[in-house]
């Protein structure tokens, strides 16, 4: 089956993930992927990315967690077309307190999806989520969710460090939640080919993470930043900035993994 959950994460705020999710859904819908993203993150920076309000609780995945809605009510087209967007709000920010009683609170977001795939979800090819940047109740959620996880890794001197206990967490993750969850990618980014440390990183990290490590690099450019103050990804932005190319060419390489394991499973 090419539908795939993807979790955007690194407990680390600041590396990219919400750029990713952004523009990399951008470039899969625009080459026809019907695609859907759910920010997790009580901040909303994926939701008012894609141009689309962080105050609207009707329409927010807080509202979705606690039973108030349906996928299919919740659901709202983002500015690209192709690109649906379950958004969030700040109310999220509650969810882990309120459901400190709830034994079972790490499968809200799994059961939610699960009793829905085909249903609504259907038309779906990529649903990534992006998640905030803690290993809280939210992130666990989406890391129990999720088929396979994207880690974006900052080009930076401590860009490592955190990544080992993001590993271990994924690993106590895939014991007692959810066996079947892998890497699926990571990906370097604000990557500045002048920082000697860029390219350190860079070697360490494919050291690490061997060919699970994207070829493409996203270098660090001043439109990825300035696109989300517009309401719009940054492929739609300025479509031929080194930003957007870069999440173009990330897009290729993400479907010919689809593809690859097509192939595999055949
Ligand atoms: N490749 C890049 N080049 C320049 N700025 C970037 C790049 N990627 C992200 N940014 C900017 O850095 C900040 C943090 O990125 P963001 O995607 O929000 O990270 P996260 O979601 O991991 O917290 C944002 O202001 C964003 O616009
Ligand atoms: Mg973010």
């Amino acid at each position: 089956m090419a539908r795939s959950i993807i979790s955007v994460i690194n407990q680390k705020g600041g590396v990219g993930k919400t750029t990713t999710v952004i523009n990399l859904a951008t470039a899969l819908a625009i080459k026809g992927k019907k695609t859907l993203v759910i920010d997790l993150d009580p901040q909303g920076n994926a939701t008012t990315g894609l141009g689309r309000s962080n105050n609207n609780e009707d329409k927010s995945i807080y509202n979705l967690l606690i039973g108030k809605t349906s996928i299919k009510k919740v659901v709202q087209q983002s500015s690209v077309p192709g690109l649906d967007l379950i958004g969030s709000n700040v109310n999220l920010s509650g969810l882990e307190v309120e459901t400190a009683n709830d034994a079972n609170r790490a499968f809200l977001l799994k059961e939610i999806i699960k009793n829905d795939l085909d249903g609504y979800l259907k038309r779906y090819e990529n649903i990534f989520i992006d998640c905030p940047p803690s290993l809280s109740l939210l992130t666990v959620m989406s890391l129990v969710a999720a088929d396979e996880l994207l880690i974006p890794l900052q080009t930076e001197f401590f860009a490592l460090e955190g990544i080992t206990q993001l590993v271990k967490t994924i690993d106590r993750i895939k014991i007692n939640l959810n066996p079947g969850l892998g890497i699926r990618g990571v990906l370097l980014t604000m990557f500045d080919k002048r920082n000697k440390l860029s390219s350190q990183v860079d070697s360490e990290a494919r050291n690490h993470f061997k060919n699970k490590v994207y070829k493409t690099v996203v270098p660090r450019n001043v439109r990825l930043s300035e696109a989300p103050s517009h309401g719009m990804p940054c492929l739609i932005y300025d479509k031929k900035c080194a930003g957007s190319k870069s999440y173009i060419n990330l897009a290729e390489e993400f479907i010919n993994q689809q593809n690859q394991s097509l192939g595999s499973a055949a």
